[in-house]
């Protein structure tokens, strides 16, 4: 087993998006820090309504997949093609925004604590102008698992073995083949998890303490830890116990032209995306 290790850590940087939510942002705060496929991943984790309230109001994608992983709070989602749901906490909504589609995303609360991801995950060209499409998975579909003693596993999207068994999420299975996890270890305890060879993968470490790999690479806080390629990464929790995404997806390997929220292979493809748009041609 070649197993994986720590190759480059992105660390997040604070960041502000829609109507002025505060964020941080680890991949995709500047155009090199991405990780084929994966072009950007956001954390908003607030107590005060003034960091969260404004929302996302109204705005278009096109070109990728946008997945967001609720931990504390709700918020509801609204788009063009007249979809609507209300995620809570342990949600996940699944957009495949594709050739477009335009939604906003708003508090529904005034106070407490407002806590998640976004990952923004990019389609191959032959899927880029595919119809868009919308899935909300309630947490209650996603499947918690025990792999082993002290270790819990919650399968959003791709398959785990447990015991011989193949355990799948919920989450629509797309051209890249996405596994998202979330993994929580016991304070001490080592778990190795299989990733395909060949995904990039990367892990993103949101509680306590982790190491990575048989050389025990720390990973820090809040940050993106790319992994090497290999076919399993060992992950070893700190004192207080670990919690982190585990994320890996097939690389598309195709040239990526980002304008604000549509990602295209080409600069024509961005001016018709903005043509579209503002001819109401995109929703
Ligand atoms: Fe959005």
């Amino acid at each position: 087993m070649a197993g994986r290790s720590l190759a480059a850590v992105i660390d997040s940087v604070p960041a502000s998006d829609g109507a002025g939510v505060k964020l941080r942002r680890s991949l995709g705060q500047a155009d090199h820090l991405r990780h084929d496929p994966f072009l950007m991943l956001d954390e908003f984790f607030s107590d005060n309504p003034d960091d969260y309230l404004a929302g996302f109001p109204p705005h278009p994608h096109r070109g990728f997949e946008t997945v967001t992983y609720m931990l504390d709070g709700r918020m509801r989602h609204e788009d063009s093609r007249g979809n609507r749901g209300d995620l809570g906490p342990g949600d996940v909504q699944w957009m495949t925004a594709a050739r477009g589609i335009i939604h906003s995303e708003m508090p529904q609360q005034a106070e407490g604590r407002m806590r998640g991801f976004q990952l923004w995950l990019n389609l191959p060209a032959s899927h880029k102008m595919n119809p868009a499409a919308y899935r909300d998975i309630p947490a209650g579909e996603i499947p918690t698992v025990e792999p082993a003693q002290d270790v819990r596993v919650k399968v959003i999207a791709g398959t785990i073995l447990v015991d011989g068994a193949p355990v799948a999420g919920p989450a629509p299975t797309g051209p890249t083949e996405p596994l998202f996890l979330d993994l929580h270890l016991a304070p001490g305890t080592a778990f190795t998890v299989p990733l395909p060879t060949g995904h990039a993968a990367f892990l993103y470490l949101y509680e306590g303490s982790a190491r990575i790999g048989a050389d025990g690479g720390a990973l820090p806080h809040r940050a993106a830890g790319l992994l090497s390629d290999g076919d399993a990464v060992q992950v070893t929790a700190g004192p207080e116990g670990a919690r982190l995404l585990v994320l890996a997806a097939r690389p598309i390997r195709e040239p990526v032209v980002q304008y604000g929220p549509f990602v295209m292979n080409s600069r024509a493809e961005i001016e018709r995306a903005i043509l579209d748009y503002q001819q109401g041609r995109l929703g």
